[in-house]
């Protein structure tokens, strides 16, 4: 399939399953994996990006299987300039409806230097390895990584050559976040006007976010001639993450005046795809993102209310409904019942089957007991919860907890593991420390704790407080989250969450998964 499309259209490719995945503490489960594709395709994104099927069996299965289920979209396998890359990835997405094959190689000066290739080399290796894709699959993307700091002529050499080996798109990243938009957009629009060929492929853009610019960079690099914007929910991805398909799409849509293109997501499932993408990423969205921050359509100073009041569009440029946010939210509290509770869930992004409803509504009530109202942030972060926790190899079963002004804080903690229950008590510099250590004298782990970070998710002073625990051992990194109007609760489950994914994770290692190195392309 050649990607010829109107001039007036934008082609969406997601890579929040490959980009964004790959986000130090990101990993999503296979079943995470299926569900997010399916939404992507859903809400009519045009490529979905399910992974890089080299990288190990779990990656592999996961594009398999997502390209076996999806219904529209094209489904894309990334590879680096090698044949067995290559292979692998046509291997994994060869049955989808409609299959890509992604390949790329670095091409500026610091990225050739890592395969220690020559220009010429290196303008070999993208013939060889575009054309032996080309002859698996008839829709073949290259990318020259890092293309915003490759030498204008380099840069025309290797696009020219991975259209003749038959790229039918030309993704132009923009791998470290350096360009500005000014010179996006020159540099999609010399190279369409320069490369022999150009007009007969589709331009893409890729961009990170380091200075902040991704989403000013993708629109300028369309208004450039760009026709296909890579991006990921949430804006999830290496470093400070890459353009949000939230952003772009509700630019294109809010701004038709000045930027006229049309892409065919449909904008009523961000609000949904966003939440679900932020809970199993184990990624909170910051609360003063764009679009879907918690506070992008609330309003807290009298003037803004009183705005509001007399007529929305005095401080909103966009209706919370054509995100998929309801204007108006239904109270829910502990006279709700299930039906109410699954109704919400849906609205929130969480579709539930009945022994899976029948545990969160366990749940829910617990905390309408202990709460007045519970709010739509509320339930998004009792779902937080690890969905698998039943599970889990590591158990919190009670914790009692001694504080004050008086001397160092003490921790009894109750856990079960692998089935059996042990108790512990430390103490600690505070709370948190002494729970901790006592999950420790329980558990061993070398473990580095790299991130502690604690959110109340809604006012008053019984508000349920998120704990996010990011945990490193052995270069594996896993995040864990919970929920609990107990700060201190919430901590310890987080911190048992996160424990208990490196574990899941250490015996994939085991098994399966062998790690490469994305960057080493030789
Ligand atoms: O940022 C980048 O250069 C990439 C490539 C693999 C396209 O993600
Ligand atoms: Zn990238």
């Amino acid at each position: 399939m050649t990607d010829t499309i109107p001039q007036d259209r934008v082609l969406i490719f997601d890579t929040t399953l490959r980009d964004g995945e790959q986000s130090p503490g990101a990993t999503m489960t296979h079943d995470e994996k299926l569900e997010i594709a399916e939404m992507l395709d859903d809400m009519g994104v045009d490529i979905i990006e399910a992974g890089f099927p080299i990288a190990s069996e779990g990656d592999f299965r996961a594009v398999s299987e997502i390209a076996q289920r999806s219904k529209n979209a094209v489904i894309c396998g990334l590879a680096r300039a090698n044949p067995t890359d290559i292979d692998r990835a046509w291997e994994a997405v060869k049955h989808s409806k409609r299959p890509r094959i992604h390949t790329f190689i670095g091409t500026s000066p610091l990225h050739r230097q890592i395969p220690n290739l020559t220009m010429d080399e290196m303008a070999e290796r993208i013939h060889d390895t575009v054309t032996q894709a080309r002859n698996l699959c008839d829709n073949v993307q290259w990318s020259p990584m890092d293309a915003t700091r490759t030498e204008w002529d380099y840069l025309k050499r290797v696009v020219e050559i991975a259209i003749k080996a038959g790229a039918s798109t030309i993704n132009i990243p923009d791998t470290v976040g350096y360009t500005a938009p000014a010179e996006s957009a020159d540099l999609i629009r010399r190279l369409i006007a320069e490369v022999p060929g150009a007009d007969a492929v589709v331009f893409a853009t890729h961009c990170h976010n380091d200075l902040g610019l991704a989403t000013a960079n993708s629109l300028a690099a369309v208004a450039g001639g760009a026709r296909q914007i890579e991006c990921t929910i949430n804006g999830l991805g290496e470093r400070a993450g890459n353009t949000a398909l939230e952003e772009v799409v509700m630019a294109l849509k809010t701004r038709h005046d000045i930027m006229p293109w049309s892409t065919g997501v449909d904008t009523t499932k961000i609000m949904a795809i966003s939440r679900r993408v932020a809970t199993v990423s184990g990624f909170p969205v910051q609360f003063n993102k764009a679009i879907v921050g918690k506070n992008a359509f609330a309003h807290e100073s009298g003037i803004h209310q009183d705005g509001m009041l007399k007529n929305r569009e005095n401080f909103e440029i966009m209706r919370p409904e054509d995100i998929g946010l309801a204007a108006s939210s239904l109270p829910l509290g502990k006279h709700s019942g299930r039906a109410a509770l699954r109704d919400k869930l849906k609205t929130l992004g969480f579709d539930l089957a009945d022994n899976q409803l029948k545990d969160v509504f366990v749940r829910f009530k617990d905390l309408a007991d202990r709460k007045k109202e519970v709010f739509d942030d509320d339930i998004i972060a009792l779902m937080r919860i690890s969905e698998d926790a039943a599970h889990d190899r590591l158990q919190l079963k009670s914790l009692a907890v001694t504080c004050g002004t008086a001397g160092p804080a003490e921790a009894t903690i109750v856990m079960e593991i692998d089935g059996e229950e042990k108790t512990a008590t430390m103490q600690g510099d505070g709370p948190v420390d002494a729970s901790f250590k006592a999950v420790r004298a329980l558990h061993a782990s070398d473990s580095q704790l790299q991130l502690y970070q604690v959110h109340a998710v809604t006012e008053g002073t019984d508000a349920q407080a998120t704990v996010s625990v990011r945990l490193e051992e052995g270069g594996n990194i896993a995040t864990g989250q919970s929920a609990d109007t107990d700060t201190v609760v919430a901590s310890v489950k987080a911190y048992i969450h996160a424990l208990n994914r490196l574990l899941v994770r250490r015996g994939k290692l085991g098994q399966d998964v062998k790690e490469v190195n994305y960057r080493d392309v030789g």
